[in-house]
């Protein structure tokens, strides 16, 4: 792709010579594309391995942080299941938005390997008594009965899915999890965003088809209580209407 930016025309150019489309630059078309564009460039920058939510790193783009909080606060979940834990970040996350909203029993972090110093932190941290941590393969039966005794037939679930980003596992996820999600709640398959990382440096061209937003619609396309659908906007005062996200095609609604 071949992009020029003139300030001064005020346009953003695609494409070569008279193939060009050029579009007015401070308009939504521009700004989405330049978006997309600074989203493959932040990945490759390691942009979301810069942050922290109350002391622990957290693996997000800012964005779908705040697009979670809209959610979770929108839902007020009983329980909140995560599998990918890593340094605890995200745990924190749900855990301080429970405490805050005073609703929310418990957060269940299931992570293959809880690494000893990840585990101190977490353990020590304020948040650490509205956690369980759960160590073990996502999709073990010992994992997936441990998950399944922390919750009650009257929760309302909110499942988010950050481990391995395979097609393969994040379809074994999804038929493994699906069944704790309320009605009207979402199964979260995140960093789909791997699809259109294929060509940059680190990137490799299986992900093309081998990305969890494949496997959301490879799940939907089996299962029609449930869709992909992004979560509307709580508030919007601008002319956009899709986000910046390191999620697309991730927010699998059950509908009933
Ligand atoms: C991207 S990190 C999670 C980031 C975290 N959710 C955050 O927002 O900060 C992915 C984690 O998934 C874990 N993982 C990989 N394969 C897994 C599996 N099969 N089951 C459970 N966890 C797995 C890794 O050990 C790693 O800690």
């Amino acid at each position: 792709m071949k992009i020029i930016i003139d300030t001064e025309r005020r346009t953003l150019s695609l494409g070569n010579g008279s193939a060009a489309e050029t579009v007015p630059l401070y308009e939504r078309q521009a700004f989405e594309l330049l978006s997309d564009l600074w989203l493959k460039l932040s990945w490759v920058q390691r942009y979301s391995y810069t942050f922290t939510w109350m002391g622990r790193p957290i693996i997000q783009h800012p964005e779908d942080l705040l697009r979670l909080q809209e959610i979770i606060y929108h839902l007020k979940p009983d329980v909140i299941i995560e599998t990918g834990v890593a340094h605890g970040g995200s745990l924190m996350l749900s855990a301080s938005l429970m405490k805050a909203m005073g609703h929310g029993r418990v957060v269940i972090g299931v992570d293959i390997e809880i690494r000893p110093h990840n585990r101190r932190d977490i353990e020590r941290h304020e948040l650490f008594p509205m956690l369980r941590l759960i160590e073990g393969d996502s999709v073990s039966a010992r994992v997936v009965a441990q998950v399944a005794a922390e919750v009650r037939p009257a929760d309302q679930v909110l499942v988010i899915l950050d481990s391995d980003h395979s097609r393969a596992h994040v379809r074994r996820e999804l038929e493994t999890y699906h069944r704790f999600v309320s009605v009207g709640s979402y199964i979260v398959a995140t960093d789909g965003i791997m699809r259109e990382l294929w060509d940059l440096p680190r990137g490799h061209a299986s992900w093309k088809e081998d990305n969890p937003a494949q496997a959301a619609r490879d799940f939907v396309a089996a299962h029609p209580d449930f869709i992909v659908e992004q979560p509307a906007w709580r508030f919007n005062e601008s002319s956009l209407s899709r986000p910046i996200t390191g999620w697309p095609d991730a927010w699998i609604r059950r509908l009933r």
